[in-house]
């Protein structure tokens, strides 16, 4: 990524219009890179998101020994080099701003025989990772990190297999689940774990689509057992459709349009990402599914939104974790809906690439909107029978791509514009997100940030 900082100034539209593909999914792209790096064979992978967290994820790998072509049009190629054919990298492996990667390919490296180290920005190094840290130490893995349990985490390399771990998730995180099944590849016997409520479930398929058994029963997922010498993954052909956390900023926009329909091709649909379609339907908001059908494990449609006139509600804490990405744009949607809308159990939005509570809510009172924050989640009075619900006001993005793509979208519904300065981050997960806005009517102007003197 580039160093250059950027400003995004939203100036308010009203007709929101066209058919448009938003990037490949951002977790499903990091899981072929990674298994498609530890199977037997070439994988070959389309749809591929270009963006800066899966990009990092991959040079990780290449630094590892594993041969991957430079992505083009989201086509990649992986030569796996087998579940134990990673090399030592000669350097800490650098993972940016994405979480994803590096609580993903800790599980990994657990199992390896060598050492290695994962470092991350300033915004990954301040998040959690205690909470991958203990169940692979429970499996026997050393791992050396910063205060608190932050990263930098180095990882001791073992000859001896990691151990089998029957492990009870403390909270719903798909991230942690994924680690401790990339772990459990490289233990001898059966490694489980239990959700504490439904996430998603990506890992799970995807290992399947490379012939590792899983069995899934209730709340509990485990590695079917079978001998570690014996193991294996086998290429396969990914096909990874478009992001549906990439696809809510355009169906929010076009719901809080005035008019027009806009038309999201080739969506994921998998039901553990789908919270935010039922969080929006509940609101009121007009969405029609198309053309469903399922590749490669994966289910996909084109969903087509036409504005409404939405209302508050009170969020079904059992949607959170299916929507855990979508909470910043859902506020804005939420903000410019009638009445009130309350959000509990969402405690984990304080862990996000930054506090989603506290930089949503600071940001949404800026901008003159009855936003409240709570300690799990929000409470943010509607005022949705104004056209312009937002006033003048300049937020920082926070180190955080989903809070600039967020106020990008309430530039609609603003008096004037909004400002939102440090939108370089939305690399991490959308190129191109502002051409997309623009294309179907959004008034999203790019700039470089003015140095400070
Ligand atoms: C992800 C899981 C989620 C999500 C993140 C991507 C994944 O995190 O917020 O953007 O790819 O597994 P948690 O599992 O920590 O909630």
């Amino acid at each position: 990524m580039t160093d250059q900082r950027i400003r995004f100034i939203s100036k308010p539209a009203s007709e929101m219009n066209g058919q448009i593909r938003v990037p490949g999914d951002k977790s499903i792209s990091h899981r072929s890179i990674m298994l498609g790096a530890l199977a037997e064979g070439r994988t070959e992978v389309t749809g591929f998101l270009e963006g800066e967290d899966s990009l990092n994820t991959l040079r990780c790998f290449r630094a590892m020994g594993v041969a991957i072509t430079e992505p083009k049009a989201g086509y990649v190629c992986i030569d796996g080099v087998g579940l134990h054919g990673l090399r030592a990298p000669k350097e800490p492996l650098y993972v940016g701003n994405s979480g994803t990667s590096m609580r993903l390919m800790a599980g990994i490296l657990a199992g390896q025989r060598f050492d290695s180290t994962l470092t991350g920005d300033a915004s990954l190094s301040k998040r959690p990772m205690k909470r991958i840290i203990d169940p692979l130490e429970q499996m026997g893995a050393v791992i050396e990190s910063g205060e608190g349990g932050r990263s930098p985490l180095t990882i001791r390399g073992s000859d001896k297999p990691l151990r089998a771990l029957n492990y009870q998730l403390p909270m719903a995180s798909a991230q942690v689940k994924s680690c401790v099944l990339l772990a459990g590849l490289y233990a001898q016997g059966k490694t489980c774990v239990t959700e504490p409520a439904p996430t998603r479930d990506h890992t799970e398929r995807m290992l399947q689509g490379f012939g590792i058994g899983i069995e899934t029963q209730g709340s509990q997922c485990c590695l079917t057992e079978s001998d570690l010498e014996q193991r294996k993954l086998t290429a396969t052909q990914i096909d990874v459709p478009a992001d549906i956390s990439s696809a809510a900023f355009f169906l929010v926009a076009a719901s809080i349009a005035g008019s027009g329909a806009v038309t999201l091709k080739h969506v994921g649909m998998n039901p553990t990402r789908t919270g935010v379609i039922d969080i929006l339907k509940a609101m009121g908001a007009d969405i029609t599914i198309k053309n469903a059908c399922e590749v490669g494990g994966e289910p996909v449609a084109d969903l087509i939104v036409r504005p409404a006139q939405l209302h508050g509600i009170e969020i079904d804490e059992a949607l959170v974790p299916l929507a855990i990405d979508e909470f910043p744009v859902l506020f804005i949607a939420a903000a410019c809906a009638r009445g009130r809308t309350v959000l509990t159990g969402a405690e984990e939005l304080r862990v996000k690439e930054s506090d989603r509570i506290s930089v949503m809510a600071d940001g949404l009172q800026q901008l003159g909107v009855d936003a409240t924050p709570t300690a799990d989640g929000m409470i943010i009075e509607g005022q949705g029978d104004k056209r312009a619900v937002f006033g003048a006001g300049c937020i920082g993005a926070q180190g955080d791509h989903r809070i600039a793509m967020a106020f990008a979208v309430a530039g609609l519904r603003s008096q004037e514009h909004i400002i939102i300065d440090d939108c370089q981050f939305v690399e991490t997960s959308f190129p191109g997100f502002a051409d997309l806005f623009n294309q179907i009517g959004g008034r999203l102007e790019t700039q470089p940030m003015p140095t400070e003197p």
